[in-house]
Parts: C-alpha cells; sequence; structure tokens
C-alpha cells in the first residue's frame, strides 16, 4: 500500500467537513420549496421525525464503518466483510456518486451564473416581474453552451479543492465557508424578518397545513432527510475514514444534522420572509430560488447585495457538498487502485462533468441530441430529471437501508459498540437503543422503498 493516509487537522475541522457536505443546495433550494408545497411545518414535522430517528442512526453507521476500516466505502465493505457480496453496497455509493455529481454541477454552474448577473447588475429589469425573471431562466437552461461553461467551471473548482486534499482541500474551505454560510443567511433573515409584512412568511413556513400533506409528501419527507444529510452512498463513510480514534462520533453526527436542520430553518425563514413582505408567490416550487427571488431581491432597497449575498452563500453551500460526492469517487480510486489523488480526482472528475453535460443538454440545449434526452427520455423525464429522482428516491435510500442492514446482520452489534464506544467517554451507549433505532431505519425505508417501486409492477 501507498503511504500514510490523510488526516482531518482536527475535531472542529472534521465537523464543519461533514457539515459543508450536508449543508447543500438541498438545505437551500430543495427544503424551502418542499416545506412551501407540502404544508409548511406539517412537512417539517415530519422530516425532523425521519432526520432524527432515521438518518441520525445511519449517520453514525457510516462514520463508524469508515474509522474502524480506514477505507472509502468498497474497500470498508470488503474489509469487514471479506469475499462477500457487501462490497457491491460499496459500488453502489461510488455509482450514486456519478449519478448525484452529474446534475449537481450543472446546478453549481447555474449559481455561478446567478451570481455573476446579480453582480453585474442583470437582474434589475427583472424587478417585481416574475414572468420576466422565468424567462431569462428558461433561456438560460435551455440554451446550449452557457450552462456547460458555467457547469465545467463549477466542476474545476470541486476538482482542484479535492486535488489539495483532505486538510488541506476539503476541511480549508469548509472551515472557511461553513462560517460565511451562517453568517450571510442570518443576515438575510434578519433583513426578511424586518421587512414589512416579513413575519406573514414565518407563519407560512411554520404554521402546520395538515391538508397539504399527502402521502406522497411523506415520502418525499424521507428522501430528503437522506439527501440534505449526505446519506446512502459512502459520503459518511469515506469522511470517518480520514478520523482517528479520539472523535466522539455520536456527538458529532448530532452536531451535523443539528446544523444541517438549522441551516435549512434559516434558509426558509429568510427565503420567506422576503417572497411574503413583496407579495410574490411563495409555492412557486423549484423555480423559488432561480426565478422568484431575483425578482423580488431587485425591489429592496441595495437589490443587488442582497441577490449577490444570497447565491454566493448558495455556492459555496454547493460546492462545499460538491467536493465531498467526488471525494467518495477519488477515493474509491486511490484506496482500491493506489492511482494518487490528482490522477484519481482529474479521470472520475472529467467522467461525471461529461455526464453532466448531457444533463444540463436534456433540458433543451441544441445540438439535436435532445429529442432524445429530453422529455420523453424515460416515462416523461428529461434525463436531468432522471438522474435526480433515481439517485434520491431509490440509490440513496436502497444504499442507506443496505448499511443499517449490514451493521445488524453482519458487522453486528457488538463489534459496532465496540467501535462506537472508542471516543466516547463518560457515558454508556445503550445497545438497546442502537439496535433498535437501526432495525426502525432498515423498515422505514425498506417500505418507503416497496412503496415507490409498487407503481412499476
Ligand atoms: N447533502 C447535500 C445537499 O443537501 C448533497 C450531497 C452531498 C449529497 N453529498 C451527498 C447527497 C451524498 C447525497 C449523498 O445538498
Amino acid at each position: 500500500m501507498n503511504n500514510q493516509r490523510e488526516r482531518w487537522g482536527s475535531k472542529l475541522g472534521f465537523i464543519l467537513a461533514a457539515a459543508g457536505s450536508a449543508v447543500g443546495i438541498g438545505n437551500i433550494w430543495k427544503y424551502p420549496h418542499m416545506a412551501g408545497q407540502n404544508g409548511g411545518s406539517a412537512f417539517t414535522i415530519i422530516y425532523l421525525i425521519c432526520i432524527f430517528l432515521v438518518g441520525l442512526s445511519i449517520v453514525i453507521a457510516e462514520f463508524a464503518i469508515g474509522r474502524k476500516t480506514q477505507l472509502s466505502p468498497v474497500g470498508a465493505f470488503e474489509k469487514l466483510a471479506p469475499g462477500s457480496y457487501w462490497k457491491y453496497v460499496g459500488f453502489l455509493g461510488v455509482a450514486s456518486a456519478f449519478v448525484i455529481l452529474s446534475f449537481y454541477g450543472v446546478v453549481g454552474g447555474w449559481i455561478l451564473k446567478y451570481i455573476i448577473e446579480s453582480l453585474s447588475g442583470g437582474f434589475s429589469s427583472l424587478a417585481g416581474n416574475p414572468d420576466a425573471s422565468s424567462a431569462m431562466f428558461g433561456a438560460f437552461v435551455e440554451s446550449t453552451w452557457s450552462p456547460l461553461i458555467y457547469q465545467l467551471f463549477f466542476m474545476g473548482l470541486c476538482m482542484w479543492v479535492i486535488i489539495n486534499g483532505v486538510k488541506g482541500g476539503i476541511e480549508k474551505w469548509s472551515s472557511v465557508m461553513m462560517p460565511l454560510i451562517i453568517i450571510l443567511l442570518a443576515v438575510l433573515a434578519v433583513r426578511g424578518v424586518t421587512l414589512e409584512g416579513g413575519m406573514k412568511g414565518i407563519s407560512f413556513l411554520f404554521n402546520p397545513r395538515f391538508e397539504d400533506l399527502t402521502p406522497s409528501s411523506i415520502v418525499l419527507a424521507l428522501g430528503h432527510s437522506f439527501f440534505t444529510v449526505s446519506l446512502g452512498m459512502g459520503t459518511m463513510i469515506t469522511y470517518g475514514s480520514y478520523l482517528e480514534k479520539k472523535q466522539n462520533l455520536l456527538n458529532s453526527a448530532l452536531w451535523i444534522i443539528v446544523i444541517d436542520t438549522l441551516i435549512a430553518l434559516l434558509a426558509g425563514i429568510a427565503i420567506f420572509t422576503t417572497v411574503f413582505a413583496l407579495g410574490a408567490n411563495p409555492a412557486e416550487g423549484p423555480g423559488l430560488i432561480f426565478v422568484v427571488l431575483p425578482s423580488v431581491f431587485t425591489q429592496l432597497a441595495g437589490g443587488t447585495i442582497w441577490a449577490a449575498m444570497f447565491f454566493i452563500l448558495l455556492f459555496m453551500a454547493a460546492l462545499t457538498s460538491a467536493i465531498s460526492i467526488l471525494e467518495v469517487q477519488t477515493a474509491y480510486l486511490i484506496d482500491q487502485k493506489n492511482w494518487s489523488r490528482k490522477k484519481a480526482t482529474l479521470l472520475f472528475g472529467s467522467i461525471v462533468t461529461v455526464i453532466g453535460m448531457f444533463c444540463s443538454l436534456s433540458l433543451g440545449g441544441g445540438i439535436n441530441i435532445t429529442g432524445f434526452l429530453g422529455e420523453s427520455f424515460f416515462l416523461g423525464e428529461t434525463f436531468f430529471d432522471v438522474m435526480d429522482n433515481l439517485s434520491s428516491k431509490y440509490m440513496l435510500p436502497i444504499g442507506g437501508m443496505m448499511t443499517a442492514i449490514f451493521v445488524l446482520v453482519k458487522w453486528k452489534i457488538p463489534g459496532y459498540l465496540e467501535e462506537l464506544s472508542t471516543g466516547v467517554d463518560g457515558y454508556a451507549i445503550n445497545a438497546g437503543l442502537i439496535k433498535g433505532t437501526l432495525i426502525f431505519a432498515a423498515s422505514v425505508v425498506a417500505f418507503i422503498i416497496i412503496n415507490e417501486l409498487a407503481p412499476f409492477f
């Protein structure tokens, strides 16, 4: 094997890096519009239950598998269950990374474009006019070259951070960006709450509307609780593999989930207070960020600054998440194939960028492949949507469920507890509770996956 494994520089650095992975487009873009369309805090309550009852136990399991084996997913499962099929759970994770990062990189590019537009005053003609804003967004994502160039730029940045390594790349950037994200969001939230009529946004977000909560919103909440804490593809296994035994895994996992949830709520507050104060449509759905916000921020005094702040913080959140996905791919080649970090990053980073280009082109960008990748690609979904749904509805929940089952039936509770108790002093871990939550997590996910797949049969 090659030299020493890379390590995090500090306990806090690890937490910020893992929270950086968790906090992403999922928190700032997906969560607010999902809550807006699915019953406000009724959705949030279900999501909180999912994240604390299902998500938490799987985050802990992923950390433990990584730290125990000091390997990324494929090698980790192989080491704990030599010669078995379990390593395919690791491969599923690497495959999921390709699927997620392909479209994530495209959205990352959109964000870059929006930073530049806001700084250059490109939004000023959109003030109070969501239709114009929608037309501008549509024209951009449906064009051929411009989104590709921004995506390339975003992916290039990701590769550059990853080439700089665990401590010098991931940890360094996350430690700078996480505090900035919180500060910028807090400023935007305070601005929103103090606008006249802003408080209506708070009641929209926090009043439960159970009548808007459908069974599919519950599935959505569970899927989102996986996506938002980066579960089910071995991101947390990989990040855990750079840990030394001193870290308290239980505390760290709790911190990460709490930070992730607070940032999602803060994003919801910042967005809905502003949207309500300026009388825009809160139930806009996925267009909330790219369509509604440019038209509302520009109505405020200093609109350019508010819009730029928002897209800059969204960019930082997206970057610290995207790198964590790329790291899973890179670490596979480093751990299993003994490749150098640079070569591994460049190869897998380039492949995923090319897949992402097809996602982008599937939205309407010419060169005649749209007919094939566009809305008729699969059951009325574009290639972009297929990659998004395939990962969040199937691959991640299956990966997470298999991880929980792995700990229960293969690694087994005593071995797992031994790993968990390293770094935890002062209190005893309740074996029954740990086992119970894992069984509960695996069953809930299995139930949901079966429900999701049922319509296909
Ligand atoms: N959690 C990130 C978000 O909320 C996305 C993400 C990063 C992710 N790494 C992941 C999702 C791994 C699933 C698996 O935007």
